[in-house]
């Protein structure tokens, strides 16, 4: 697949950075001129993946957060927010809808679903210990074509 253009951010895992993030995915996308709709579906999936990794993967402390945008031929725009945190032990059951391990925390455990019906396609790899991979695609101005 073709990378028309890229950027990457590294920033650490404070939850005053997760404005700062999809802010900033938002202005990279803005050259695939994206209508309302769509910038609010993004900024929300960013904003999802990011607080994930600042509540779980960071846990009681602060690590990094890197965040690569990239956008793909026909219009495609990719997006991973990496961690290098606790990882996860079963992705499938973690992104079921209304899973959650902070429940206490009153978190709905509808993250990864908002993501996944936000964007067009999710795919999450982990490894416990070594920290989680979460990739998100959507094209932009798909639906008027
Ligand atoms: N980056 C991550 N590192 C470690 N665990 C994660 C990460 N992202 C998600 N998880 C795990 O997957 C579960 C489900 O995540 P999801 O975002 O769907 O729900 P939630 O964060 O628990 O609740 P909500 O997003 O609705 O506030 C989390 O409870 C957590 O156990
Ligand atoms: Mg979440």
């Amino acid at each position: 697949m073709n990378i028309e253009n890229e950027m990457k951010l590294s920033f650490k895992s404070l939850s005053r950075n997760e404005g700062f993030a999809r802010t900033a995915v938002c202005a990279f996308a803005a050259q695939l001129d994206p209508d309302t709709e769509e910038i609010s579906d993004i900024r929300t999936a960013v904003s999802e993946a990011v607080t994930n990794c600042i509540v779980h993967a960071y846990r009681n402390r602060t690590g990094t957060i890197e965040l690569v945008c990239r956008i793909l031929e026909n219009r495609e725009l990719y997006i991973r927010v990496r961690d290098r945190g606790c990882g996860i032990e079963n992705v499938a059951k973690a992104m079921e809808p209304l899973f959650t391990t902070a429940a206490c925390e009153e978190r709905a455990g509808l993250g990864f679903a908002v993501m996944e019906s936000f964007m067009d396609k999710l795919k999450v790899t982990s490894a416990v210990g070594r920290g989680t991979s979460v990739i998100m695609r959507k094209r932009i101005g798909g639906k008027n074509e």
